[in-house]
């Protein structure tokens, strides 16, 4: 019953910095945090983490139209993101494995939850038996202005090294203390766009806060209308001029002044391994 509803779910994403492979033991105090030095000391509100959406959509299969993604889980821990298809309780084992792995890493889950699903009878039980429970963050206040998150230095000194965020239901919802309500923190840009200047505009957003005091994600995938029928799929063709660091550098600059000047939060791709994503989420970055 736990894995049929949770097949329900139908956007993943894992957002990371970057890795940094070959890891070394953890110290009492991180001196690199998610592969740099200088993030240490940057708040978790003010750093671009590269994502991708829909990672349940991976498949190899060219046919298969709903496909977002197409590389394997080894390969896109190495570009800094990690997808699968399985039950949540899986995926979060995974991640949870992941994260013992790489002690300087701070990740960030975005669920999704379209049917409202209980918090407490369904997702705070796989959350707990995956231990990604006691690894989760849980902020002093909610919602959190953009400018209160700790520094990665501290999220990763203080253990609680995933944010975890759901669209819908933690907005009502506050039993699982660290399941946060998404738009009340994190506004994003439209999706299924098919314009590839990726104008930018507000699309969902919640909560009393202020839009410049929430984070905000683009959603850079570039759709197609298939033969103008209205049925939009992502597009794998035009993935490498999409996700170049002209293209995503470009529909940042047009949220800029939406967003007092900031680069996005999170900077969510399709077909990760194509192009230029990470290069892109660094330059943001500063490096
Ligand atoms: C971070 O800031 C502290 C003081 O607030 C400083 O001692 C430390 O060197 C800084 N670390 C880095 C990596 O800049
Ligand atoms: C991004 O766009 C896709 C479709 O293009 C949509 O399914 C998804 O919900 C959007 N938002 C996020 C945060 O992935
Ligand atoms: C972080 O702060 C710098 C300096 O104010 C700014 O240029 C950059 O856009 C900010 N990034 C994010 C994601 O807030």
């Amino acid at each position: 019953m736990l894995s049929f509803r949770l097949l329900n779910i139908v956007r993943v994403v894992l957002a990371l910095s970057t890795i940094s492979l070959g890891s070394s033991v953890p110290s009492k105090r991180a001196t690199v945090c998610n592969g740099h030095a200088e993030l240490c000391n940057r708040s978790y509100g003010n750093i671009t983490h590269f994502g991708s959406h829909d990672s349940f959509a991976f498949t190899k299969d060219p046919f298969v139209l709903a496909r977002d993604q197409e590389v394997d889980i080894p390969t896109q821990l190495g570009l800094g993101i990690l997808f699968d298809g399985g039950t949540v309780q899986d995926y979060l084992t995974k991640v949870f494995n992941w994260l013992q792995a790489n002690p300087n890493e701070v990740v960030t889950l975005l669920f999704t939850n379209p049917e409202s699903v209980s918090l407490p009878n369904v997702w705070a039980p796989a959350f707990q038996a995956s231990g990604i429970a006691q690894m989760a963050y849980v902020p002093p206040s909610i919602p959190m202005k953009r400018s209160d998150w700790p520094t990665l230095g501290q999220l990763i000194d203080s253990g609680k090294r995933v944010i975890v965020f759901l669209d819908y239901g933690a907005d009502t919802d506050r039993s699982v203390n660290y399941i946060l309500p998404e738009f009340q923190m994190i506004w994003e840009t439209p999706f299924s766009v098919t314009d590839s200047t990726f104008p930018c505009s507000v699309d969902r957003i919640a909560g009393p806060l202020a839009t410049l005091d929430h984070m905000y994600m683009i959603n850079h995938s570039l759709n197609v209308n298939i033969l103008d029928t209205g049925i939009i799929v992502s597009d794998p063709l035009e993935a490498p001029t999409t996700n170049s660091i002209t293209s995503i550098t470009a529909h940042s600059n047009g949220c800029a002044p939406l967003a007092g000047g900031r680069a996005p939060n999170f900077v969510l791709l399709d077909f990760v391994d194509l192009g230029q994503g990470l290069a892109a989420v660094n330059k943001l970055n500063g490096f």
